[in-house]
């Protein structure tokens, strides 16, 4: 297909960034933030429980003004953009997916859906199962709460854009491991190129961690604006946290409230 080697050359010189880029935190002693890839035996296939995975708090790292102090992300200091990208474009350089390990276990790619102008995108974690089989981000139990935060903004999911920082279903709903985030949060920072919100709201520390390019708590830095890359950078719980723990519900709405009052 025309263009496709200029994708791929695209996609080896992100992995090649985001590879420096994790090997030099793991050289200062930063701890790593994902699962690290097993021994693989024949992985079984995925079990139809919903996904209501995020695991959240993870475990506290340096403290997060040792680590936020400039605006660090993992393609902070790097060009990395993509002239003229486009989502269409994004999307079509994924293609039939088959990158990583979860190629042959997935259903469908779960790319991302909604407004492609949107001032406000939600970073999710991974499809569970109800995302697997439609295709489409967030539309499973912590999909209707997510649902019902974006509406408490006034808004409506059409208004919005909502992907995962990977885009296949992890077997079981276990954590993504860290060669499936190297190989697949490319497409979700060309994805955030192309929108250019005013807001990225992270939904746990997954996203969070993936786009600071470090291991930091959820719960120490989430209802905080942070840059990114010339956009702010928000996190919250992931919905699925929430509805394992709604005590932490009074936080989610004062994060809620934050993101209303900076969008006006
Ligand atoms: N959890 C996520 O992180 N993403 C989804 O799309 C659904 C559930």
């Amino acid at each position: 297909m025309k263009g496709e080697p200029a994708g791929r050359a695209r996609e080896e010189s992100f992995s090649r960034q985001l590879r420096a880029r994790l090997e030099f935190y793991e050289e200062l002693g930063l701890t790593p933030f994902y699962r690290r890839a097993a021994a693989r035996p024949a992985a079984p296939p995925p079990a139809a429980a919903p996904r209501v995975a995020a695991r959240e708090p993870v475990a506290a790292a340096p403290s997060a003004e040792a680590v936020l102090r400039p605006a660090l992300s993992l393609f902070g200091e790097a060009p990395g953009r993509v002239e003229g990208d486009t989502l269409e474009r994004v999307r079509a350089d994924l293609g039939d997916c088959q990158r990583c390990q979860l190629a042959p276990h997935r259903r469908t790619i779960v790319f991302g859906a909604g407004n492609p102008r949107a001032e406000l995108v939600f970073v999710g974690e991974a499809p569970g199962a109800d995302e697997d089989a439609q295709g489409l981000p967030f539309v499973g139990r912590a999909g209707q709460l997510l649902t019902h935060w974006i509406e408490s903004l006034k808004m409506k999911r059409e208004d919005v854009y909502i992907c995962n920082v990977i885009k296949c279903r992890p077997p079981g709903n276990r954590s993504p491991e860290r060669e499936e985030i190297e190989t697949c949060s490319p497409f979700l920072l060309r994805q955030l190129d192309v929108i250019r919100p005013r807001l990225i709201c992270c939904l746990g520390s997954v996203a969070l961690q993936t786009l600071l390019g470090k291991a930091v708590a959820i719960t120490r830095v989430r209802g905080q604006f942070y840059d990114y890359r010339g956009t702010k950078l928000f996190a919250t719980f992931h919905p699925a946290y929430l509805l394992r723990n709604p005590n932490a519900n009074r936080q989610v709405q004062e994060d809620l409230r934050k993101i209303r009052q900076f969008l006006g």
